[in-house]
C-alpha cells in the first residue's frame, strides 16, 4: 500500500488515496493510517463502491473497541432494522422497508438534530473516538457535512478565556440536542435509555497531543453554575468555535467514507430535501473503552 494524503482544509482533514478499507490491512498500513488521522482528524477515503457493511465493520474495529447494539429505543419503532447489523447506526432517511420515513415518524424528527453542531456520543461517559460514516446514496444536491477543528479553536482562544474555562465541566445530554433540534419531547422510556454524561470542556487530544475544546450542541449546562450562565458561556464558546476559518464543508461521493475524531472535531449534517430523495449514511463508531 502507497498512502497518498492531500490536505483538504489549511487547518485539518485530508483525502486518502491508494488504500481500500477492510479488516485485511496490516499492522504497517494500519499505523499509517492512524498517523494521518491523529495529524488531520477528519480523513475521507473513497472507494468504486460503497463498502460492504462488513468491511466498514471490520476496518472500525481495527481502530478501537467499536459501539454494538440499539440502545436507543424510539417510542413506537419496529425493533427490525433496515440493516441488520448492531454495529451499524443507520443515518439515513429510510425506515426499515427502505422506505423514506413518514412525515409523523418520530426518527425523522430526531435525526434531523444531527444539522446542530455536535460530536458524536458526548452524552456518554465512555466518549466517541472515531466515527466512520460511509456513503451508500447521496441526493441530487448533496447535502454536505460540515465539520470544526477543535484544537485550532482551542489555540485561538483569547487567554482569559482559556483561564476561565480550565478544569470546568459540562453536561451533556442526548435529549436535549434533540428537542433543541426540532424533536419531540421525549419519553420517560427514552430518556431513562441515554442519561447525561459530565466531561471537561478543555482536554489533552491524545494522538496528536494538542489541546482541543470539547463541547456540542449535547452541552446543557456547567457542573456547579447557575444554569442560565453555564448556558451562556456555552454558546459563546460554540459560536467562536464555528466561525468559518474553522470549518471544512465536505461534498460526498457514494462510497466514500469520512473517518472523523470526536475528540478533537465538532460536525453537522446540512438540509436537503429529506421528504423526496433519499440518502444512505451508515456509520461505526468506535469508544475510548470497551463498551
Ligand atoms: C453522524 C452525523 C452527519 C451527516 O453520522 O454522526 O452527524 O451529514 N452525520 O449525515
Ligand atoms: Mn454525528
Amino acid at each position: 500500500m502507497t498512502l497518498t494524503i492531500r490536505p483538504l482544509h489549511k487547518l485539518f482533514a485530508a483525502e486518502l488515496s491508494g488504500v481500500a478499507l477492510s479488516g485485511h490491512m496490516t499492522p504497517a498500513e494500519l499505523a499509517e493510517i492512524k498517523a494521518a488521522l491523529a495529524q488531520y482528524a477528519v480523513c475521507a477515503v473513497g472507494h468504486d463502491r460503497p463498502l460492504s457493511n462488513e468491511d466498514h465493520i471490520a476496518f472500525s474495529a481495527l481502530l478501537g473497541p467499536i459501539e454494538r447494539g440499539q440502545i436507543l429505543k424510539v417510542s413506537g419503532s419496529p425493533d427490525e432494522m433496515r440493516i441488520a447489523h448492531h454495529e451499524i447506526i443507520d443515518q439515513s432517511n429510510m425506515d426499515e422497508t427502505g422506505e423514506i420515513y413518514a412525515d409523523d415518524d418520530r426518527r425523522l424528527a430526531f435525526k434531523r438534530a444531527n444539522r446542530l453542531w455536535h460530536t458524536d456520543m458526548s452524552f456518554h461517559q465512555n466518549r466517541a473516538t472515531w466515527s466512520l460514516l460511509s456513503a451508500h446514496m447521496v441526493p441530487p444536491d448533496g447535502a454536505p457535512t460540515e465539520f470544526s477543528d477543535m484544537r485550532a479553536v482551542y489555540d485561538a482562544l483569547p487567554d482569559d478565556m482559556k483561564t476561565r474555562i480550565d478544569g470546568l465541566e459540562a453536561e451533556h445530554s442526548y435529549w436535549h440536542s434533540r428537542v433543541l433540534g426540532g424533536g419531540p419531547e421525549p419519553t420517560d422510556e427514552e430518556r431513562a435509555s441515554r442519561p447525561p454524561a459530565r466531561h471537561k470542556l478543555a482536554h489533552t487530544h491524545e494522538p496528536s497531543g494538542r489541546k482541543a475544546l470539547y463541547i456540542a450542541s449535547h452541552a446543557t449546562h456547567i457542573v456547579g453554575w447557575p444554569e442560565d450562565e453555564g448556558r451562556d458561556l456555552l454558546l459563546e464558546l460554540m459560536e467562536f468555535a464555528t466561525r468559518p476559518e474553522f470549518v471544512y464543508s465536505h461534498d460526498w461521493r457514494v462510497g466514500e467514507v469520512v473517518i472523523w475524531d470526536n475528540l478533537c472535531t465538532i460536525h453537522r449534517a446540512t438540509e436537503f430535501d429529506d421528504r423526496q430523495y433519499r440518502r444512505d449514511m451508515r456509520r461505526t463508531t468506535c469508544r475510548e473503552h470497551a463498551v
